[in-house]
């Protein structure tokens, strides 16, 4: 799992072997120990380079071997090892170093990398700190202030930015271990004591106290209740602090702690998660590995509002010719400025010149002739985008896929408003477009294997993590996110504010709790879909709190008959200090607004505790998530988890709502699902679902043995 050999007559070559990163698995570890050893036994060597097979430096730790007792030699004694080698050991960086990777790589004396190749500690994503001496030897070589950025954000650097940083001795655009073999032979004579980064004495910074307070305060804010960040804060005190040996004492203490806990577990399982969706299937046996995409060269967006226009920067940014077409000319160019800008902007930040020949835009449908896939996204109107896809089925070349970024509408009835079916999948992006990672990729009854990869790779390409749904009402996402809001609608009718049920889901973890989310988004885009869908009717003689024989709550409803968008508008369920405000404050009206409502209802308002919201909203949604996967919509949890951490902001420390569902005890979940519903028996979504019913008679496996309890996809092939 390491290969030796003897290059340029004095240079002993190590070659970490473990495709497909190079990942430091027990194997490893033990061959880079041998290797070494004979490399610094061998007389004839003077210099040692290490490096990694096929262009990979190393992907750092594996991460599989995190759930069993360690084997092999542990890695901080095999870096001291590295570090504390009498002949120069030099680390040629090609590809990535992340993690271990890049702990390796800062024991050994010089680093040489590519300028493309990608450096960091991305720990703190796994639940962890750099625990191989990388929180004690990265802030003595690159200073506090950087350390803290690249380990408390995890974000990874080219070779360019580390040379600037001073993590690199130097860098290049040619063939990076014979560069390195050359430097080797280049210090071959020069001891290497002065190069050891655990003996550097970290640089002085003029007031430590001001700078640790005010990255606790940051990491404390983004990570909404995380503990890995904050303990890499305290790792990398303890480097300014303490001496290198107790400053690595402090590491491995608090290395302990976050290797046992649940967050870790958690986050480790969102990592494989998301590459296992990479994985899909079809209920028809289809398969990711045995269906071809098409080919995108050219596409085209149709409606230029908030989701085209990032829709559209995505798409170039990822290489794609596209046309943005709008009917609206007032909206053409203010989309036409957004984009250029957009675009601009990402681009500076990329270091690359921005791809603004790569789009063209148009008044009309024309274009579509010429492109090899759609994407609409136009208003949430069926009518509309019946007529569109009917257009595009006439316009359009034979094999042009066409997509719907719907948000929750049927792809069945736009696919049969088409001459072919087969070609039409939904792709459902999330705002805004261009930044966030998640894509659902809808297949309708129709809809062929190809359309289905084709639309999952260009989400690859676009740098998304794209997840194959099935076709349902709101899909897999907005799904489950009607229990959830419904729920937080109830609690205030039985007594509660929108503050504290805010207050419950932000402390767990959630950027912004629902009813702050509901002000930024706009009260009116739920009013009008229930609009659409007859909701507001309330049938003669029935009471108002009841809708289509189930209950419903007329809140939202009616703060929008008073004008209350929420942000917009600058009253929601807070208030703004303007029209476009950002910060919501409690509002007294809405305060009397629900104690009317109540006495106008009949409500008698009761204490409602933390438990009480968090249970109900959560559980809700979880139940919801278990039907989902009982009716096939999703493949397994993993998909439903990828979903909501990347799509709705639930927290990554614990793992998605199913993940949670099993971190809770699926029995308990149950009961308390019971309890509720027979409390408020009117309330369908509360009533457990079957599925959890029988992972709980199953003895509550773990997740990823769930698949095992779900229908088995038949094939129709
Ligand atoms: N351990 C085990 N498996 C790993 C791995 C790792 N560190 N890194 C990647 N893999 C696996 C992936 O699971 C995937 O497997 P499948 O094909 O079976 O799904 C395969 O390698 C390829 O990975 P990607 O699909 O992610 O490939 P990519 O080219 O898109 O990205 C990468 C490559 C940037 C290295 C990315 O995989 C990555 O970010 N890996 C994790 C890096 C990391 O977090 N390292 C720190 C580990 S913890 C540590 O090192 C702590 C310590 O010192 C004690
Ligand atoms: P928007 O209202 O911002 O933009 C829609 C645009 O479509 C407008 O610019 C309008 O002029 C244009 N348009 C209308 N009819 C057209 C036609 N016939 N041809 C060309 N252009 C036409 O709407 P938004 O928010 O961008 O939503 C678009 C779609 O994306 C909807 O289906 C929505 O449900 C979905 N969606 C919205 C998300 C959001 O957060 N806003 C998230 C995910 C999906």
């Amino acid at each position: 799992m390491a290969q030796y050999s003897r290059v340029s007559g004095t240079v002993g070559l190590i070659t970490l072997l473990n495709p497909p990163v190079n990942a430091l698995s027990a194997a490893v570890r033990q061959g880079i120990v041998d290797t070494l050893d004979k490399a610094l036994s061998d007389r004839k060597v003077k210099s040692v380079v290490i490096c990694g097979h096929n262009g990979k430096f190393c992907g750092g730790a594996d991460i599989r071997e995190f759930s069993s007792p360690l084997t092999g030699p542990p890695l901080i004694p095999l870096i001291q090892g590295v570090e504390s080698a009498a002949k120069p050991v030099v680390a040629a960086i090609d590809g990535v170093a992340l993690g271990g990777g890049l702990e390796l790589a800062l024991g050994c004396h010089y680093r040489i990398a590519h300028s493309k190749a990608r450096l960091g500690l991305p720990e703190v994503h796994l639940g962890l700190l750099p625990g191989a001496g990388g929180s004690q030897r990265l802030p003595r070589l690159i200073g506090v202030p950087a350390a803290l950025d690249l380990i408390t954000t995890g974000r990874h650097v080219t070779g360019a930015e580390a040379l600037q940083l001073g993590l690199v001795d130097k860098v290049t655009d040619r063939n990076t271990v014979d560069e390195a073999v050359k430097f080797a032979l280049s210090v071959a004579d020069q001891p290497p004591n002065s190069r050891r980064v655990s003996t550097f004495p970290c640089p002085r910074h003029p007031d430590l106290d001001a700078l640790f307070e005010g990255a606790m305060q940051r990491v404390r804010q983004r990570a909404r209740g995380a503990l890995a960040p904050v303990a890499c804060v305290q790792a990398i005190r303890a480097a300014a602090t303490l001496p290198y040996a107790q400053g690595m004492e402090r590491e491995r203490e608090l290395m302990a702690t976050l290797f046992t806990s649940g967050q870790a577990r958690a986050q480790q399982y969102h990592f494989f998660a998301q590459r296992a969706v990479g994985r899909w299937s079809m209920p028809s046996g289809a398969r990711w590995d045995t269906t071809k995409p098409g080919a995108v060269h050219k596409a085209m967006v149709i409606g230029l509002g908030t989701m085209g226009r990032g829709i559209s920067v995505a798409l170039v940014q990822a290489g794609v010719s596209v046309v943005a077409m709008e009917t609206n000319e007032k909206q053409l160019m203010e989309a036409k400025q957004a984009i250029s800008s957009m675009l601009e902007r990402g681009a500076k930040r990329r270091g690359v010149a921005p791809a603004l020949d790569k789009i063209r835009y148009s008044w009309n449908m024309e274009p579509a002739a010429d492109v090899d896939l759609v994407i609409e996204a136009v208003f949430e109107d069926m009518a509309l985008k019946k007529k569109l896809f009917q257009q595009l089925s006439a316009l359009c070349k034979p094999g042009t896929f066409l997509c719907s970024n719907t948000s929750g509408l049927d792809v069945d009835q736009l696919a049969s408003e088409t001459r072919h079916p087969e070609l039409v999948v939904g792709m459902h992006f999330f705002a805004p477009a261009h930044v966030m990672k998640l894509l659902e990729v809808v297949y309708g009854s129709r809809s062929s294997p190809q359309a289905v990869a084709t639309a999952m790779e260009l989400g690859k390409r676009m740098g998304k993590v794209s997840v194959a749904v099935g076709n349902c009402r709101g899909f897999v996402g907005n799904r489950m996110l009607k229990p959830y809001l419904e729920q937080a609608f109830f609690l205030l009718e039985e007594g509660t504010t929108p503050e504290f049920v805010d207050q419950v889901l932000e402390e767990f973890g959630f950027a912004m709790g629902v009813f702050r989310m509901s002000d930024l988004s706009g009260l009116d885009v739920g009013w009008r879909v229930r609009k659409a869908d007859g909701l507001l009717n309330v049938s003669e003689g029935h009471s108002a709190r009841i809708r289509q024989g189930c209950r419903y709550s007329p809140l939202g409803d009616l703060l929008c008959e008073q004008g209350r968008f929420g942000q917009k508008t600058g009253r929601g369920w807070y208030q703004y200090d303007k029209p476009g405000g950002r910060v919501a404050k409690p509002d007294p009206w809405l305060h009397g607004f629900l104690e009317k409502f109540r006495t106008q209802h009949g409500l008698v308002a009761h204490r409602i505790d933390h438990q009480e919201v968090l249970e109900r909203c959560l559980y809700a949604l979880m139940n919801e998530g278990f039907r989902i996967l009982e009716d096939g919509i999703a493949a397994g949890p993993e998909d439903i988890d990828v979903i909501y951490v990347l799509g709705y902001s639930w927290p990554p420390h614990r793992g998605g709502p199913m993940f949670y569902a099993g971190m809770v005890g699926l029995q308990k979940v149950l009961e308390r699902l019971e309890h509720y519903h027979q409390e408020h028996p009117d309330i369908p979504s509360l009533k457990p679902c079957n599925l959890l019913r029988k992972l709980v008679v199953n003895g509550s496996p773990p997740v990823h043995k769930w698949r095992e309890f779900l229908k088995k996809p038949q094939s129709q092939l």
